[in-house]
This record gives structure tokens, C-alpha cells and sequence, in this order.
């Protein structure tokens, strides 16, 4: 039983969560269900009685709807297959609304007294309480957030393992809060509640160019109720208020790009604890500031959490004992320590993606200097991890360690990311795919914080619409982000100006120099038309649809109006095929497909999709007007773009993959000689890449529609610069921003971005899943299930697994000289079609399968007809 896209029922932020099930075992079709709602201290039950129906997702609330801190068990019955009694009930899940009325909050914000915000005294406070409990404790929960980012702990110890909370989302608007089960921290007599504060996104410097500081507001401070029930029933409210004190940090100075200073001197273990020798000395009044709690907000996803560590694999002594690590891949996180240094020891930590001539390449972090410091105090073994900041590394220095050796578990670096279910595997006969496609989930991985971000090094890490949206058909294979997303979405809501124009990252940074005035761009603006309706299909929420469409409507409008009745939009900025191989370093967007092509032809899906999704959220006269619209744009875009032969009048790949895959070119004529110009151009380019953030995703897959996915195999193969798998045999561990990033002598690509981790380019992986693998949606939620594989180039097994909102789904296969053998598993559920080569489409049942087919020279690639025969 889950509750929304939630991990976690604590602490939900609606009143009437949807209810999701899987069915264990191997029953073929839910006929009917029996939901019971067990609540109250007394187990009041109500149950729905038995309901006919085969659905198991996202389940409207059947009860009365929760109240604020109100806890629900919620178990489920089947009847499946026909069988007239239904199954045992499930284990209960347990739901527990968070506070979802503004009236419910108390507590203040609350932090320094002092100046905070003054050169010279940014650095860092920490508040806290002492309270007494006289009543036996039956449940505690602390509700918190923070202006700025926070670590609470309770009675000395750490309440939580999120990281870098409350996340970033448009504070003004929405600033989350999040909920824990604190009851076992809590005694009986004395307790000490205390919060460390960073500045995070909330007033850190962020942006571009040396940043802008204090986005949000000048303080740092802490909301927190930590509300106690007693045995008795009665309760107990400790909330940020003019009753706390605070006191300046040891951790001095940190932000998100620059890292952290740490002086354990001037650390206090026992500070949040009620029993600590030196009570009061350097702890002062708070100040209690103003925060409009309409704005506070329950998270619809995971939180940040550390969920791998990973050890160096090579340590390194430089000249002035410096030590160089080398952890093996390009990772998100930051360095644990363990050290017994003499006091007043100094250890500095630098961060870097590569090397150059042996050392730390920083030049691509611009001005994010990722640098931890910690500084000892001499009291013995010590283990430290900086709190508030992230960096992208695979190789770190490390100057100052007080031993000339390290220890083996000395220096570990702890992996940070939304804390999203894992839901997708891919693999394959071919060693450097199977690294390539382990380094798109790294870039996953790592550009899922929160947010989703173009890359987590340098000075930007910001939530760049386009990225995404060419990203999120891959991401949502590989995690379950639907929560995490719908959330993001809600701000690009929120950040959209009134004219409609979509921002090119959000949140905003607003008054930012280089993207100020905020204009619309194709590609990036329609993820707000294209990434609902994805997570739709993969994840089966229509309700996702209804909240984002007026979004997506509003950009549609803006770009009717700005093409007006021509319906061609050219005019404005754009950015293009962002990245085209032939564009200089220096001018990313001067690829060689005409923008104003891509903005029409995007303008063309983005009004195809918003009919899609007003026909399925049943707005019937929208989706008419927008179809209509749609197919106007597709005849404008063919009359100022296309031939009547299916020529492109922009000879490049990217014109091609966009004219098929956006359906522009519709005749089957015209889609033939379009696609076969598409594979002659690629093959007159060897194979190599020529398209940038908008042609790549689509490219493999509009050459696979065309009939020609020999050549997307050999696209996909490619080894030389620029291709997918030239990284790979660079030593890549994760994708790459730029094609060539590193260059094939070793040197770094001169472009101000040059990032080693930025997932956009990885959007091929969806392709390797769909049709490498072939295992493909073919209904919203994956009800519906398409396997088709497609053995071609040299590879000559793949499988994917997919954990499906209903189930396992997965592929394998594998060619045994000219015999494919097919084995697939289909939910509970679901139904799905198996298509193998010459052969005829079968049905598939839920449950295992296995099929095979000859295959004959002519239905595969010729590459791999000639080894299969
Ligand atoms: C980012 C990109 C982004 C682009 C658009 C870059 O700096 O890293 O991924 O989409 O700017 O201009």
C-alpha cells in the first residue's frame, strides 16, 4: 500500500491521499478490492465493501478525509481471477497527515540577533531550547523547516537523515516542511531541542558570475514544532519562538558551491543536550522574524539522503605531503573524515570531476571553490562531514592530514540524491553501452537533488527547464521521480510569468544579469506540456495533468501569439540545437539547425500535446481547439521547412529527426525520403554525433521508425568524437555536457561550461530501454505493455527490468546463432504484445513467458546478420 508518489505516508500533505497496490504473487486480474480504514486510538474501521474493478492506483481516498496529525492504517483485500473469495488482507499502511491547516503552525522563525548579513558576519548560527516533559510521552512529531537549510537534533542526537532540507523550492510561495517520528528521542524531565542552520539556496550566493547573495532574504532562520502527545491525551508544543537562544556556529562559513569551514574548536558536543557542563556561555536571545505559514507546504517526494559510500581507489602523495584520491567515478556528495589530529590541525578538502597534468582541474567549476575545511581541536578520534553543501567529484585533494598514511575507511565519499526508489535496469552484450548507460543513471543520480539540475559542479546547478525536459523519458525509467517532479512542476507554475513564458531554469534567480529579461524559449518552455504528459504515460496520474495544464496551456498561448497567423514562430532569442558538434565552444547555441525551425516544430508538439492532455482530462472543446492549432502549425512548419518530398529546406539531422518525430512530415512518401536522408546523412558523417540537446534524443528513434535502425546501431556504437561512447572510452563515469569535454589529446574543452556530469545528452538511454531492450508503455501507468526487441549492431543479448507502477516488467534476450530467444514477465494486472521479428504480434498475460524466432538475414542489421548467420 503506498499513498500518492510518497515513500513515506508521514507526514502528508493532503487530506484524501490516493492509494496504490501491487498484487504479490501470480494473480492475473484484480476483479474487485475491499479497502479498510482503521484510525483513532479506539481502531475505528470503515470499509468500502467489496468494489468491482480492476483498479490498484492512485485510488481515490475512500473515507472521510484526514485531519491535520490525523493516523490511518490502510489494508486492502482482492478478489482475483474469477476466485470467488477474496485474498488475506494486506499488511496495513500507515498514513499520517502533517499539519494541513495554516492555523495549526505556531512556531516563528527564528535566528541570530546579531547582524547576519554584513561582510565579515555571514557565519553560520545555531539555536536551541531547553524544555521539560513531566507526562509519560505516547508520540512525538517534529515538524520543521528553516529559512535557509537545517540539521535538528534532539537531546544530542540527529533527528532525520535527509540532507540539505528544506530542498529548494519558490520559498515565498512554497517553502517545505517535513515531519519526523521523534518519540524515541524524547525522556521524560529534561530535553534540549537545537537546529544548525546553513544558507543553502534560501541566501547563499548562487548563480552565475560570482552569484547573487541572499536571494530570498538576509536570515537564517529555524521553524520548528515539535509537538508531544502524553499518555494522558493531552499534549505538549515546543515551537520556535522568543523562548530560544542562539549562538554563533562552528561551522564559520558554507555555501552550497563554496563548501564548508569546520572548527571543532569552538564546537560544543554536548550543545544540544540538557545536561551540558558550560549551560549558557555565548548563547543570546533570538530574533523572532515573520513567515506567512500559508506558504509552508508538505513535500510530495523524498528527501535528499546519502545512499552509497564509496571508497578511493588509489591515494596519491604529492610534493608538500598533499594526498590525491581517486574514487573511481564521478559522484555527488561530499568526503567523510576520521582523524586524530593535534589541535589546531587544518585539513583542507578540494573537490574536481577530472584531472589536468596530473592535478585538480577547478577551471570548470568557475567559482564554485568546493572546498571543505575542518580544523581540529585535538580531543581524540573524530569523524566529520560537512553539513550544508554538495560538490561533483571524482578526484579530491586533501592537505594538512595530520598522518603521512591514510587509514583504509578514513576518507569516504558519502553519495547524496533525492531519495528515489530505483526502477530500472538496463544491460547488454556490449561492455561500453552497458558503462555508458551506468553513467546516465550517475548523472541521474547525481542532477536529482531536490531539483533537477543541468549539472552539480560549478557555479550553476540550477533547475534548467530543457534539460529535463529531454532527460525525464529516461529518468522516469531508471527512479520513480513522479513526486519529486510534480513537485518541481508546481514551481515552474509558480515562476511562469504572466504572459506565459516558461523560465529557462526554476526557480528563478530573479534580477540575475546573464538571463534577465526572462524570454521564452523553445525546447525549455515545453516541459511544461511535455513533462506532465511523460510522467503521465510512465506513471499513470492524471490528476498530475490536470495540475500542470494551465501551465502548459499558457505557454502554448504565448507562442500562438508570438508566431500570430502565420503560425511560425520567428522571432526572439533561442537557444537551439544547444551543443551541435559545429557550434564553436564559445557559442553553444550556433548549432547548424535553424532555431526558428526548432521553435516551430516545438511549438507544432507542444499544441498536439496539450490536446492530448485536455482530451484526457476530459476538457473536450480545449482539446479541440488545440488539435486544430497543432495541425495548423504542422502545415505552416511544412510549407516554410519541408519539401514536398520530405526534404528538409535544413539539411541537418536535427531538422529530420524533428520533422518525423514531431509528426510534421505526414505523408508516407515524404516520411520515407525524410528518413532515408536522415540515415544518409548520418552514415556521410561516419556515424558521429551532428545534433545537439534537441536532435539527439529523438535521433535513434526517428531512425528506427524510418527503417533504419542499423544505422542508429551504429550511431549508438560510434566510438570516435563525437559520439555517445567516445566518453566512455575516455574513462567516462558519468555524461558528459559537452560531446568532447575532454578532447582526445587529454586537454579540456576551453568553453566557460564544460561540465563532466550534465544528463541531457544521456536522454538516449530511453531508446536503449524501448528498443534496444524493447520493453516500452504502451498505456498510461504501463498497463499496457509493448516488448519488442531489436537485436542489432554487435549486440547480441540486452535486458531491462522495469518496476512498473502495477509490478516487475522485464526483457531478455539473447541470439543463439540464428534463433532469438525472448523471455519476458508481465505484472499482475497489465497485458502485454510481444512483436519478434517476422513474426506476427501475440498477447501475453500477466505472468512469465518464453518465445523464440528464427531469424532470418534479412530482419536484422546487416552487421549483425553477417555474425548471427
Ligand atoms: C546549462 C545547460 C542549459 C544551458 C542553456 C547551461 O549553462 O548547463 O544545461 O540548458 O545553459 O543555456
Amino acid at each position: 500500500m503506498s499513498f500518492e508518489h510518497l515513500r513515506s505516508g508521514l507526514g502528508i500533505g493532503v487530506s484524501a491521499p490516493r492509494l496504490s497496490w501491487t498484487l504479490p504473487g501470480h494473480p492475473l486480474i484484480q476483479d474487485a478490492y475491499e479497502l479498510e480504514i482503521s484510525r483513532g486510538r479506539d481502531g475505528e474501521t470503515s470499509c468500502t465493501g467489496r468494489v468491482s474493478g480492476s483498479e490498484q492506483r492512485l485510488v481515490a481516498w475512500p473515507g472521510r478525509p484526514l485531519a491535520s496529525r490525523e493516523r490511518a492504517g490502510v489494508r486492502v483485500r482482492v478478489w482475483t481471477d474469477g476466485a470467488p473469495s477474496p485474498s488475506e488482507w494486506s499488511e496495513p499502511g500507515v498514513v499520517e497527515a502533517g499539519l494541513l491547516e495554516p492555523c495549526d503552525w505556531v512556531a516563528a522563525p527564528v535566528g541570530a540577533a546579531w547582524p547576519e548579513d554584513a561582510e565579515g558576519t555571514r557565519r553560520p548560527s545555531r539555536v536551541r531550547r531547553d524544555f521539560e516533559l513531566t507526562r509519560p510521552i505516547s508520540r512525538a512529531r517534529l515538524y520543521i523547516t528553516a529559512h535557509g537549510l537545517y540539521e535538528a537534533e534532539i537531546n544530542g542526537v540527529r533527528v532525520g537523515d535527509d540532507a540539505l532540507s528544506p530542498g529548494w523550492t519558490v520559498y515565498p510561495q512554497r517553502l517545505r516542511y517535513y515531519t519526523y517520528d521523534v518519540t524515541e528521542r524524547l525522556s521524560l524531565g529534561a530535553n534540549t531541542i537545537g537546529g544548525w542552520l546553513g544558507d543553502g539556496w534560501y541566501r547563499g550566493k548562487y548563480g552565475f558570475d560570482g552569484g547573487t547573495r541572499n536571494i530570498y532574504g538576509t536570515d537564517q532562520s529555524l521553524i520548528a514544532q515539535l509537538e508531544v502527545v502524553h499518555d494522558d491525551g493531552s499534549t505538549t508544543v515546543v515551537a520556535t519562538d522568543g523562548t530560544w537562544s542562539a549562538a554563533p556556529s562552528p561551522i564559520t562559513e558554507s555555501g552550497l558551491y563554496e563548501g564548508e569551514i569546520f572548527d571543532a574548536r569552538l564546537h560544543d558536543p554536548a550543545w544540544s543536550t540538557p545536561d551540558r557542563p558550560d549551560a549558557d556561555a555565548g548563547w543570546t536571545a533570538v530574533a523572532v522574524r515573520q513567515r506567512d505559514v500559508r506558504t509552508l507546504v508538505a513535500p510530495q517526494g523524498p528527501a535528499v539522503r546519502c545512499t552509497e559510500e564509496v571508497a578511493p581507489v588509489s591515494i596519491l602523495r604529492r610534493d608538500g605531503g598533499r594526498l590525491l584520491l581517486d574514487f573511481g567515478q564521478n559522484l555527488v556528495g561530499r568526503l567523510r573524515i576520521t582523524l586524530d589530529a593535534p589541535a589546531d590541525t587544518v585539513v583542507t578538502l578540494r573537490h574536481a570531476e577530472v584531472l589536468e597534468h596530473g592535478e585538480l582541474a577547478v577551471r570548470p567549476l568557475r567559482e564554485a571553490s568546493s572546498t571543505d575545511v575542518y580544523v581540529s581541536d585535538g580531543t581524540g578520534p573524530q569523524t566529520w562531514e560537512p553539513r550544508f553543501t554538495l560538490h561533483g567529484f571524482r578526484y579530491a585533494e586533501i592537505d594538512g592530514w595530520p598522518t603521512a598514511q591514510l587509514d583504509p575507511g578514513a576518507v569516504v565519499a558519502r553519495v547524496y540524491h533525492t531519495d528515489m526508489r530505483r526502477t530500472g535496469w538496463f544491460e547488454c552484450s556490449d561492455p561500453l553501452v552497458n558503462r555508458l548507460h551506468e553513467n546516465v543513471v550517475w548523472s541521474m543520480r547525481g542532477n536529482f537533488v531536490d531539483l533537477p539540475t543541468d549539472c552539480p559542479q560549478r557555479d550553476e546547478r540550477l533547475g534548467w527547464t530543457g534539460d529535463i525536459q529531454v532527460f525525464a523519458p529516461t529518468a522516469a525509467f531508471l527512479y520513480d521521480c513522479a513526486g519529486m517532479l510534480d513537485s518541481w512542476l508546481v514551481d515552474v507554475g509558480i515562476e511562469q510569468l504572466p504572459d506565459g513564458t516558461v523560465p529557462w531554469y526554476v526557480p528563478v534567480i530573479p534580477g540575475e544579469p546573464m538571463w534577465t529579461p526572462i524570454q521564452p524559449g523553445a525546447a525549455w518552455g515545453d516541459v511544461s506540456t511535455l513533462t506532465p504528459w511523460l510522467l503521465y504515460q510512465r506513471f499513470g496520474d492524471a490528476d498530475l495533468l490536470r495540475r500542470h495544464f494551465e501551465t502548459g496551456k499558457k505557454w502554448v498561448d504565448l507562442m500562438d501569439r508570438l508566431a500570430g497567423p502565420t503560425r511560425l514562430w520567428d522571432t526572439g532569442f533561442q537557444l537551439g540545437d544547444w551543443l551541435d558538434p559545429a557550434a564553436p565552444p564559445d557559442d553553444p547555441a550556433s548549432g547548424r539547425t535553424d532555431k526558428y525551425l526548432i521553435a516551430t516544430a516545438y511549438f507544432a508538439w507542444s499544441a498536439r500535446h496539450l490536446a492530448r492532455i485536455a482530451q484526457t482530462i476530459g476538457e473536450d472543446l480545449q482539446a479541440h481547439r488545440y488539435k486544430t492549432l497543432a495541425d495548423q502549425v504542422a502545415s505552416a512548419f511544412r510549407a516554410r521547412w519541408a519539401h514536398p518530398d520530405g526534404l528538409m529546406r535544413v539539411d541537418s539531422p536535427t531538422a529530420y529527426a524533428l520533422a518525423l518525430q514531431f509528426e510534421l512530415i505526414t505523408s508516407p512518401a515524404a516520411r520515407k525520403r525524410a528518413g532515408d536522408r536522415l540515415a544518409e546523412l548520418v552514415l556521410a558523417d561516419d556515424a558521429k554525433i551532428a545534433t545537439g540537446f534537441v536532435g539527439t534524443p529523438l535521433l535513434c528513434d526517428a531512425l528506427t521508425e524510418a527503417g533504419h535502425i542499423d544505422v542508429a546501431y551504429s550511431l549508438l556504437l560510434q566510438t570516435q568524437c563525437p559520439s555517445w561512447l567516445y566518453p566512455v572510452t575516455q574513462g567516462a563515469t558519468t555524461i558528459w555536457e559537452r560531446w568532447d569535454s575532454m578532447r582526445p589529446d587529454g586537454s579540456l574543452n576551453p568553453g566557460g561550461m564544460t561540465s563532466f556530469n550534465h544528463y541531457a545528452l544521456g536522454a538516449v538511454a530511453d531508446w536503449l530501454h524501448r528498443v534496444v531492450a524493447g520493453l516500452e508503455a504502451t498505456s498510461p501507468g504501463y498497463r499496457t505493455i509493448r516488448f519488442r526487441p531489436r537485436p542489432g549492431g554487435r549486440i547480441i543479448s540486452a535486458k531491462a527490468r522495469h518496476e512498473t507502477p502495477y509490478g516487475t516488467a522485464a526483457i531478455s534476450w539473447e541470439l543463439v546463432a540464428d534463433t532469438l530467444n525472448v523471455d519476458v514477465t508481465v505484472p499482475a494486472g497489465c497485458t502485454a504484445e510481444l512483436e519478434l521479428p517476422g513474426q506476427d504480434p501475440v498477447s501475453l498475460a500477466p505472468g512469465t513467458h518464453h518465445a523464440s524466432a528464427r531469424i532470418s538475414a534479412g530482419t536484422l542489421s546487416p552487421a549483425l546478420a553477417g555474425e548471427a548467420c
